[in-house]
């Protein structure tokens, strides 16, 4: 199983659309992956369709870790049905896992600045209870506070999401030194995973600058593909809708990128689960 946080300080920037999108590369890859929702706003909840029961959300889980029980509690996401259906047609394939433990306000509890060591442990807690995924991908909310570094705590990799604008980019360098005095302090083997450039406008001089000066400061960290902006992205998750199960070549082209992404997010220490996204990128 590998733990992989998506975070920024900066609000906006796209991390949940990262998250989804991710999510639906991995759902059509076959790779059983569960996503937890850390925001507050429980937009992910929203995006990936789930229909929350009796089970317990994430913040309630996070209150008493050693009872949360979490394959009791995830939630399906709405997009497994859909694609299942679409895919009934090819016979023998299954329907795959993405399963969200949810989101809800009261994660707010813990997005202090000052949470203890005991706090910051909550969600690896919850998280002994999911051996059956190969990933798990965590949406955080837009601070470094209390949910944030839980996440990292829990984490095997950070990956940052940013727009090629000069406060994002800034934003992105505090990150990263905030993420090295974690390691250093509490998760000597987190690694930052790499740096997503999303909402990229590809006729914008601001961007290409922005994009080339990210190089110059990241390096290898800043990940290929970068994602550009996506005119139907707002109607895909309002509809609920996982890229890879829209109609059109326009999200053809951008479930092509988030196989790519996810590919190469994995390709250090997962190779089963990269082979299997990278088998769907080469078809
Ligand atoms: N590549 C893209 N193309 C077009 N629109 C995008 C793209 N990425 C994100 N958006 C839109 O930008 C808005 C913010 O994106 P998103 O909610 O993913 O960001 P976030 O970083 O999770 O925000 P928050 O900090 O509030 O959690 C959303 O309306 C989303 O649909
Ligand atoms: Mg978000």
């Amino acid at each position: 199983m590998q733990v992989v946080s998506i975070s920024s300080l900066k609000g906006g920037v796209g991390k949940t659309s990262v998250t989804t999108g991710l999510a639906s590369a991995a759902l059509a890859a076959g790779i059983p992956t569960l996503v937890v929702d850390l925001d507050p706003h429980a937009d992910a909840s929203t995006a990936l369709g789930v229909r929350p029961g009796d089970q317990l959300d994430i913040g309630r889980m996070l209150k008493a870790p050693r009872r949360a029980r979490l394959s009791e509690n995830v939630v399906p996401s709405g997009w497994v049905e859909r694609a299942a259906a679409q895919g009934a047609a090819r016979a023998g394939s299954s329907p795959g896992v993405l399963d969200v433990a949810v989101g809800s306000a009261y994660t707010g509890i813990y997005d202090r600045p000052d949470l203890g060591r005991r706090d910051l442990r909550r969600l690896s807690a919850v998280l002994a209870g999911a051996e059956k995924y190969e990933l798990v991908l965590v949406d955080c909310p837009p601070s470094l506070n209390g949910l944030t570094r839980m996440a990292w705590y829990a984490s095997d990799k950070v990956t940052l999401v940013a727009e090629p604008g000069l406060f994002s980019v800034a934003g992105t360098e505090r990150t990263m030194r905030a993420i090295q005095l974690f390691r250093q302090e509490f998760a000597p083997n987190l690694s930052p995973a790499g740096i997503v450039a999303n909402r990229v406008r590809s006729g914008s001089a601001e961007h290409t600058f922005r994009l080339a000066e990210m190089e110059s400061m990241f390096g290898r960290l800043l990940l290929s593909p970068h994602i550009p902006e996506q005119a139907n992205w707002q109607q895909i998750q309002g509809a609920a809708h996982s890229i890879h199960h829209w109609p059109g070549e326009s999200a053809k082209h951008a479930a092509a990128l988030f196989d790519a992404l996810l590919a190469n997010l994995l390709a250090a220490d997962s190779r089963p689960a990269a082979a299997r996204v990278r088998d769907r990128v080469n078809r």
